[in-house]
């Protein structure tokens, strides 16, 4: 198996740009410039990761973020590097012999192979809503979980249930670790940023370990934080100035976006930091609020409610709460302000 320095150096790529991506990789997995020799060292020495991706209750949204990665690794590296020994999306093989190589790999790297999760699990009735190759797809997850290195659930639907677990959940879709019965790392998101995705992996790959998590599996180093921890509107929230609707004088100059329903104050994400599209951008840059894709339930709420308001449901109501009159605080500490300065 070919080693990440390899395949750098098969597709062309030049030493520089092989140092720079891991110089972008350690700082996106959060580890100390010391370590950044190490990563290097393993970057040249490691053998290619095995990796099964399994896709269930899912819209593939998950591995289109991932494959769009680009800030890391090129992205004809990253699918040459992560060598997907299974992935419904993207592998050439299909069929039995596709579902060979899967079993190959859980029967012949036990413990080395990383299985990547998409999509929420239907235990209901037996798993008949979602089968692949004539099983159910709560069986596929235990074959493939039980001899796994690490899994990660990728995703709100595989992290929390998701979308499929909506009111009513007709197919009683649960997450990967509520199916499993144990912790797993949980990436989530709708979906999530494709370099968070890839420096989880690359951790486990490179590092041999899993990244530390939260109570709730997810990664700290990229959910440790609220959007509005780390927000660029900050100061106007703290200034209490607020856009009131999508197109008036507040909106065109930038003000925060919590009187429109933003969810920043209570969702743990990496947006508002790693951003989008090789750091491009996220929602609230574009001038739309956060409606808290990576946290259990957002797909039962109100998306353009302010968070004061909404009632019941978020598991953070006290917080909302708290937030809400920390908003009426700001908008109270600019009213003084003003008047200070003379104004009406
Ligand atoms: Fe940013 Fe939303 Fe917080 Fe306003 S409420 S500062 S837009 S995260
Ligand atoms: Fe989702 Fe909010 Fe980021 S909606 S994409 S967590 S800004």
């Amino acid at each position: 198996m070919q080693t990440l320095w390899e395949v750098f150096r098969s597709k062309g790529y030049s030493r520089r740009e092989f140092l720079k991506s891991a110089t972008l990789l350690m700082a996106t997995m959060g580890l100390s410039p010391i370590l950044l020799n190490q990563l290097v060292r393993a970057m040249e020495t490691k053998p290619k990761p095995y990796v099964i991706w399994l896709e269930f209750q899912d819209c593939a949204g998950c591995t289109e973020s991932f494959i769009r990665t680009t800030s890391i690794l090129p992205t004809d590296v990253l699918l040459d590097y992560i060598s997907l020994d299974y992935h419904e999306t993207l592998m050439a093989p299909s069929g039995t012999k596709a579902e060979l190589s899967k079993e190959e790999v859980i029967k012949t790297q036990k413990g080395r192979y990383i299985l990547v999760v998409e999509g929420a699990i239907t235990p209901k009735d037996g798993g008949v809503y979602c089968t692949v190759s004539g099983k159910a797809n709560t069986e596929l997850l235990r074959e493939a979980a039980e001899n796994a290195g690490l899994v990660i659930a990728v995703g709100s639907c595989a992290s929390w249930g998701g979308v499929p677990g909506a009111y009513p959940n007709p197919t009683g879709a649960v997450s990967v670790s509520q199916y499993l019965g144990k912790k797993v790392v949980n990436v989530p998101g709708c979906p999530p940023i494709g370099d968070v995705m890839l420096a989880v992996i690359t951790e486990f790959a490179l590092m041999g370990r899993a990244p530390a998590t939260d109570s709730m599996g997810r990664p700290v180093a990229f959910y440790g934080n609220t959007i509005h921890d780390k927000c660029y509107r900050r100061p106007f929230y703290n200034a209490g100035k607020f856009a009131s609707s999508f197109d008036d004088e507040g909106a065109k100059k930038g003000y925060c976006l919590y009187k429109l329903g933003c969810k920043g104050p209570i969702t743990r994400s990496p947006c508002s930091t790693v951003r989008w599209n090789g750091g491009l951008s996220f929602p609230i840059q574009s001038g739309h609020p956060c409606f808290g894709c990576t946290e259990p339930g957002f797909w039962d709420r109100s998306m353009y409610k302010a968070l004061s308001v909404v009632e019941g449901g978020w598991s953070h109501t006290k917080t909302a709460v708290a937030v809400g009159l920390g908003a009426l605080a700001g908008a109270g500490l600019a009213y003084l302000n003003k008047r200070n300065k003379g104004g009406k």
